[in-house]
């Protein structure tokens, strides 16, 4: 080296230098796409925990004198907490909305008695406050008090991403995470999931124009909340705008509200359509006939004891599944309730409603017998 100029010197340390730096780089661009950092990032957006909200609202006339539709409630938010802990292999979270503290606190002591094994795969998220848009708050007592709550859930949870709104007269016959895991399934344009009603709206049902062939039920909604804040025109400007047009002409409020909305052409492929699954009623099975194909091949996701039906004494079926999941203990074998529900079903008289359509035992345990198997 000693004949080389300083100039030449300098040169060659240049290139050394660069060949150095490329020596390092190469490999390390190589070898990125295969790094654990995509990996995680894959795994973060798969294991995100399922969320689920439902509304819990307490008439205040209802104290004394009737406390009969709270504690309703509080039986059936019972069940719905309870099919889901026994049918989750996740955790669960439960976001409460309630008109108070006290009503949040009446709710989320419903699992205190449970197995430590069940409690966990359940976990509350924070009390909120039922919440109406300033000049709203009216809404609160159109149809059943806070129904309509359903409405303002992205403003409601202003910082989370997604939420799967419940009533609370459903309950699970398969896994919830696999409802929730619809949200994934969303196209770029599709803000919300909401199930057909298959009922009442369609092309006889005059008084405003609703969604598709049989109109929507807003019992279950599939929500990613944050494109329903950025919903074009902006989601509660729409809702308020259909209120203002329609006031006189809607009975069932916030269904209805979500029936004209997407009746809209341009609104509608902002909706994702739910299986019937996924919200099997009544209304689709009590003349006899199935109108959910899909709770025949499938069997029922979640089942909705919409008008009273798991309580009322008139529609059996469905009241026989409610009555199975209530009495069932946590800590005792899911399949032993289900065999129990089977011979329930089977000793029914077939002589009206859901009763007359000869394989709706099959419709109602066929989503829990898939889930169980395999199962101790
Ligand atoms: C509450 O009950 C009382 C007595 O039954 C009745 O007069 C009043 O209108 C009710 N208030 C509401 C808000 O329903
Ligand atoms: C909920 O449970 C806690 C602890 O068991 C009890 O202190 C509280 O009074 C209960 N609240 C309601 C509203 O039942
Ligand atoms: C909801 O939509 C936002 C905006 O498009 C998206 O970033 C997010 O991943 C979606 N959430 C889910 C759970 O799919
Ligand atoms: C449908 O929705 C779009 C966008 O919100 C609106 O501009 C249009 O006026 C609506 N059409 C009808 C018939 O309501």
């Amino acid at each position: 080296m000693s004949h080389l100029s300083s100039c030449q010197m300098r040169f060659l340390y240049k290139v050394l230098c660069v060949l150095a730096v490329v020596a390092m780089v190469v490999p390390l661009l190589t070898r990125l796409p295969h790094e654990p950092l995509t990996a995680s990032f894959h795994s973060k957006a798969t294991t995100e925990e399922p969320e689920f909200a439902i509304v819990v609202c307490r008439d205040k006339n209802d104290s004394e004198k009737d406390a009969t539709g709270f504690q309703r409630q509080l039986r059936q938010i019972s069940v719905l907490l309870k099919s889901a802990a026994s049918l989750t292999s996740e955790t669960l979270i439960f976001n409460i909305v309630a008109d108070s503290y006290a009503t949040y606190e009446t709710v989320t002591n419903l699992t205190a008695s449970w197995p430590a094994a069940y409690r966990e795969r359940v976990v509350f998220d924070e009390f909120k406050e039922v919440f109406y848009p300033p000049g709203a708050e009216d809404m609160m007592n159109m149809f059943r008090l806070c129904a309509t709550e359903r409405l303002f859930l992205a403003q409601t949870f202003e910082d989370k991403d997604a939420v799967v709104f419940l009533d609370t007269d459903t309950l699970f016959l398969m896994p919830p995470e696999n409802l929730w895991r619809k949200v994934y399934e969303f196209n770029p344009h599709q803000v919300i999931g909401i199930a057909p009603c298959l009922y009442m709206y369609g092309p006889r049902f005059k008084k405003f124009p609703t969604y598709g062939s049989s109109g929507l039920n807003a019992g279950v909604l599939v929500m990613n909340l944050t494109r329903l804040r950025a919903f074009e025109g902006g989601w509660t400007e729409n809702i308020m705008h259909i209120l203002d047009k329609y006031k006189t002409k809607l009975s069932l409020a916030d269904q209805d509200i979500l029936n004209i909305l997407f009746s809209n052409k341009t609104t509608a492929k902002h909706l994702y359509e739910l299986g019937c699954e996924w919200n099997y009623r009544e209304k689709l099975c009590s003349k006899g006939r199935n109108k959910c194909k899909r709770a025949q091949q499938l069997g029922v996701g979640l089942l909705h004891g919409a008008a009273l039906t798991f309580v009322n004494d008139k529609e059996q079926k469905f009241q026989a599944v409610f009555d199975a999941w209530e009495r069932h203990q946590l800590g005792e074998s899911e399949k032993a309730l289900l065999a129990s529900l089977r011979t329930t079903l089977r000793r029914q008289k077939r002589s009206q409603g859901c009763s007359r359509l000869h394989f709706i035992d099959k419709i109602l345990l066929q989503g829990l017998e898939n889930t169980l198997r395999g199962r101790h």
